[in-house]
């Protein structure tokens, strides 16, 4: 079972006003080690927590986010250190698009601290919570080209049940696509409740959590292509890094966590075996060592301040040499 977001039915009183507070900020500031000189890519400024933290060590920044809002907010956050910090309004897996025209040539670090901010979760015009009345629209950024309305609306019952078993590992996956269908038919399911009801009417409720958790992240993560964005990053941004430079992955749930895992473990095996090989073969896509070899959670004290920090993972890796 994949751990969920747990975000989505925490009491409101638990949950910070402010635009979002950084998760294992002290752990991942320290695994990345910047200093002056050093330039680093954080390709979630979100608040901008992280880059803060990078900024305050000296660091040189590049700042890059989706999400128009979260660029301005990191502006004000950071506008002490506006000398060492650049904006980039981009997804973080084609952000290498805008290297040339900034004159960067390597990177002594990348930080990817995945998901959603607390802003973005709690503004019910962005559509992402069952918990707010708003647009069923779930797009972390302008650029984004499908709303959850549309992908609710006009997807397939086939492929309505996949996104929900795959991405949210939801077991009514079938009856809920095939009630979606039959409500939509009568009219469009246009607004976060008319989705929580549709739902709930087919999903009971199970424990703490509200039936809708799990499809709506199933559907987030369809509309922003979380995971098939994630993958491509991850090898796109390692080809940046300096020698001796480090990516820090901070995951949510279960699926994000598996593709960073399998990602630091392909790039940092330096031996590969298959059953059908007489011997192990070296392998050529070893340029990294794990800094981590458990992922990092955050203590029972930033849980306790922090309930959204829950679900956090700290993943590391350093680039030791170039690829054969
Ligand atoms: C958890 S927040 C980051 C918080 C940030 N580290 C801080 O300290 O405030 C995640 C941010 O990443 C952005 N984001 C998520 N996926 C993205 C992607 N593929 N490309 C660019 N930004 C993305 C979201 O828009 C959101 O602002």
């Amino acid at each position: 079972m994949i751990a969920l977001l747990d975000e989505q039915f925490m009491p409101a009183e638990s949950q910070s006003s402010c635009f979002h507070v950084a998760v294992l900020l002290r752990e991942t500031i320290s695994a990345l080690r910047p200093a002056p000189g050093k330039l680093y890519l954080d390709g979630t400024v979100g608040g901008g927590g992280h880059a803060l933290g990078l900024l305050e060590e000296g660091a040189s920044v590049i700042a890059c986010d989706q999400d128009p809002e979260a660029l301005e907010e990191a502006a004000v956050r950071c506008a002490e250190y506006s000398d060492r910090i650049r904006f980039i309004e981009s997804n973080f897996a084609d952000a290498t698009g805008r290297f040339a025209e900034l004159g960067i040539t390597g990177l002594d670090g990348v930080l990817l601290d995945l998901g959603l901010s607390s802003h973005q979760l709690d503004t019910p015009s962005r559509g992402f919570s069952f918990m707010r009345e708003g647009p069923l629209d779930m797009r972390m950024g302008p650029h984004v080209q499908r709303t959850a309305a549309d992908v609710v609306n006009e997807s397939s019952q086939e492929e309505l049940a996949r996104i929900f078993f795959e991405f949210g590992q939801e077991t009514a996956s079938r009856r809920l696509a095939a009630h979606l269908v039959k409500v939509r038919s009568r009219s469009p399911i246009r607004t976060t409740s008319d989705l929580a009801k549709a739902i709930e009417a087919v999903i009971p409720k199970r424990g703490p959590k509200h039936p809708a958790t799990q499809v709506f992240q199933a559907l987030r993560i369809a509309v922003n292509s979380e995971l098939s964005v994630l993958e491509r990053a991850l090898h796109v941004l390692s080809d940046w890094i300096n020698i001796g430079g480090r990516m820090a992955v901070i995951t949510f749930h279960s699926l994000e966590d598996r593709i960073v895992k399998r990602y630091f473990k392909e790039v940092s095996q330096e031996w590969i075996d298959r059953p059908e090989w007489e011997a192990p073969r070296r392998n050529p896509e070893h340029a990294f060592r794990l800094v981590t070899g458990r992922a990092v959670k955050p203590g029972v004290q930033e849980q306790r301040i922090n309930p959204r920090a829950r679900s956090a993972k700290l993943r590391v890796v350093e680039r030791i040499r170039n690829e054969s």
